[in-house]
């Protein structure tokens, strides 16, 4: 069903991380499920068991054409028995991409909502207005992004890590929180934020912060490095193309272009710079996101 196998710990043997002087291991979270992997699995944890213990038989949540969260939505909610509610962010275009046929083979209803409409979402009067229309739905949010998603991401981090530094990329922030609070003081955070000046999830990862209840009192440090975006949400040049097609080539590990690519770049550009103090030891989190890529292929034609 939805039981998730450990995700493995890869070593990557790097020439560049060696002149570095920086040990180099990704967490692969891509390889737990074939299909709810990733950050998504974590972040829809707590949502998915909170909905179970409320009796709820229908989960309505909200996203874009091509959403790896409605992806994960959709098919979790198909292996535990919910009827499933995606709201889709603009127009209906046909014939479905690769990532909303897949949420419809899986059970789930499409609803659209004009842009506009949409930026609505999270407020009181459009959540009644959509409880009115399919009655008694669990609420998740965009991306999984709330309390119950950051405390699911505080278990990202497993116990057999070693590690001093941890690197994430970074949409709005929830999984960096979730990291960070799970962290040993000494321990720190990078993350890399894919949208185009990034700096404004500074406060808000500060607002997340204040607000989430911690295990830990001690927080660890961490920070935003925002110059890898590539020009924003789901934008990508040749160059990045190439690097994930080579670091494929070399280690293995399949990359997404929207998040997990740009992340790795940022990475392997800072070792270049000399980034990183000598005997840093980096832990890598691959946060799934590799379904999104049929998609990409798609829209940018390459
Ligand atoms: C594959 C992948 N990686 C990273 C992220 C960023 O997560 P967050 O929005 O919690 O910062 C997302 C979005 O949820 C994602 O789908």
């Amino acid at each position: 069903m939805l039981t998730p196998l450990p995700a493995p710990i890869q070593q990557i043997n790097s020439a560049i991380a060696h002149r570095a002087n920086v040990e180099l291991s990704v967490l692969r979270l891509d390889l737990m499920h074939p299909l709810v992997n990733g950050n998504k699995w974590f972040k829809l944890k707590y949502n998915l068991l909170e909905a179970k213990q409320k009796n709820f038989t229908t989960l309505l949540t909200f996203g874009g054409a091509y959403s790896n969260h409605i992806f994960a939505t959709a098919a979790a909610g198909n292996l535990l028995g919910f009827r499933t509610i995606g709201v889709i962010r603009g127009e209906e275009k046909l014939p479905l991409n690769p990532t909303l046929s897949f949420a419809v083979q899986q059970g789930m209803q499409l609803v659209y909502l004009n842009r506009e409409t949409y930026r609505q979402r999270n407020t009181p009067q459009l959540q009644q207005d959509l409880q009115q229309r399919f009655g008694e739905v669990f609420v998740i949010p965009e991306g999984g992004s709330n309390l119950n998603g950051i405390r699911g991401c505080t278990e990202i981090i497993c116990e057999a890590a070693e590690f001093d530094t941890v690197c994430v990329a970074c949409g709005t922030g929830t999984t960096l929180a979730g990291i960070v609070l799970s962290l040993h003081p000494k321990q720190r955070a990078i993350a890399f934020p894919i949208l185009k000046n990034g700096e404004f999830l500074r406060q808000e990862i500060e607002i997340l912060l204040k607000n989430t209840p911690k295990p830990n009192s001690f927080p660890a440090s961490w920070e935003l490095v925002c110059n890898y975006h590539f020009g924003g949400y789901a934008k990508v040049n040749d160059e990045l193309l190439l690097f994930s097609q080579q670091f494929q080539q070399e280690h293995g590990i399949p990359l997404d272009y929207v998040y997990t690519a740009k992340m790795f770049y940022g990475v392997m550009d800072l070792l270049q710079q000399g980034f990183f103090p000598p005997g840093d030891r980096l832990l890598l989190i691959h946060t799934g996101g590799l379904q999104g890529n049929i998609g990409m292929k798609e829209r940018s034609h390459f």
